[in-house]
């Protein structure tokens, strides 16, 4: 175990660190360059006889659980924004409960890191039953979910041992957002965009390379943190899915209760809970969400909120607007992938948590990597 581990104390650490490369591999072979080196386009062998189904399809409905389904919630706008198709997303726990209305001109794409889970693979089940096109986005080859899918994009993240997901999400949003600029490849009118993203996961890597330098301030943050019984991250548009999957990170490594909450909501409800001590997270990185979050971080303040702030880092006004607030500043990369690079911050948060509260961040209390029952 110790030489799996290498130079890392625990497996989390280890898939933390390891997200740059991780993230080069989901793309390896994909995300195709011209001469020059720019990327030019996308090619993904395994869903390329699909592509034209998929873009005739009613509605695409992203499916999964844990931080699997956050995964989904991070790509939804941008597969709204590419495919021009309705796109709904569903736990798998859920599609079986409600019994969901699936149609065959539906488009169902299964996510799942182990491609064993219960739940998924019955939600699979159900949906192809229903005459669905299943789509598999897989890390672990051969896997129940894999075979059963009718195509679909490995993510090549490598194995992930730690139960608490961490490369395997980061790796997620890339295979995703290749499959929508996969499915939109045909359309002119979004050139440009699709060119500004392509270019913008060639610098991915390096992005994700910076934040983890981030290490040392985490572990300072987390000291400071460590007695605290609960913690708020608000994040809205391309990060509510930062706030989600920071917050379960927090809760199920960590054991401490944390919430991840659509900013957007926080008159309805959250703002009660705001007070000098509890601390909160605001996602604020300079997006089209950029002075929707401004007002949220001054109504924080005043309400004398505790604030820890995710901006970007050419970002002046948000320390202005809430000048004692721990500032964690990460690189600018094209909107929809932020969210890739936002959530290393809290990953590293979450496990220097977990460490100094004397916790087990490998294996959770009653949890399990893969749970094969439903
Ligand atoms: C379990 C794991 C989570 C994971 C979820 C979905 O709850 O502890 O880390 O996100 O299952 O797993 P999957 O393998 O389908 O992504």
């Amino acid at each position: 175990e110790s030489i799996m581990k290498g130079e890392f104390d625990h497996f989390m650490q280890k898939e933390i660190f390891e997200q740059p490369e991780a993230i080069s591999s989901t793309m390896r072979g994909r995300l195709v360059l011209d001469v020059l080196g720019a990327a030019e386009r996308v090619m993904l062998g395994g869903m390329s006889q699909f592509a034209a189904t998929i873009r005739r399809s009613r509605r695409i409905i992203l499916c999964g659980c844990g931080t699997s389904y956050n995964s989904a919630i991070a790509i939804r706008q941008l597969f709204e924004e590419l495919t021009e198709l309705p796109v709904t997303l569903e736990l798998a726990s859920d599609v079986l409960d409600r019994r969901c209305p699936f149609f065959r001109d539906d488009t169902c794409i299964f996510i799942s890191q182990s491609g064993e889970t219960a739940d998924t693979l019955k939600a699979l089940e159900y949906a192809k039953a229903k005459g669905a096109l299943c789509v598999g986005i897989v890390n672990t080859v051969g896997s129940a979910i894999s075979r059963a899918t009718d195509c679909g994009v490995h993510i090549n993240a490598g194995a992930e041992i730690g139960v608490a997901s961490t490369k395997a999400y980061t790796c997620q949003i890339v295979a995703m957002v290749l499959v929508a600029l996969s499915l939109s490849e045909d359309s002119r009118s979004k050139h440009t965009r699709r060119d500004d993203i392509m270019q913008g996961l060639l610098k991915l890597p390096g992005c994700v390379k910076e934040c983890l330098k981030m290490d040392a301030i985490l572990l300072e943050l987390a000291q400071e943190l460590k007695e605290e019984h609960s913690l708020l991250i608000f994040g809205r548009g391309f990060n509510y899915a930062t706030a989600l999957e920071g917050a379960l990170k927090v809760k199920e490594v960590a054991l401490v209760h944390s919430e991840g909450i659509l900013a957007g909501e926080m008159k309805h409800g959250p703002l009660a809970l705001v007070d000098k001590h509890m601390p909160i997270i605001v996602v604020c990185t300079n997006d089209g969400s950029y002075e929707k979050q401004q007002s949220v971080v001054q109504q924080l303040k005043a309400r004398d909120g505790r604030l820890i702030l995710i901006v970007s880092d050419d970002d002046t006004e948000m320390e202005k607007t809430a000048p004692d607030a721990v500032i964690l500043r990460v690189p600018k990369v094209e909107d929809c992938l932020q969210a890739v690079v936002n959530i290393v911050p809290l990953q590293l948060l979450s496990y220097h948590l977990t460490v100094l509260r004397g916790h087990n961040c490998d294996q959770p209390r009653n949890l399990a990597k893969s749970v094969t029952v439903e």
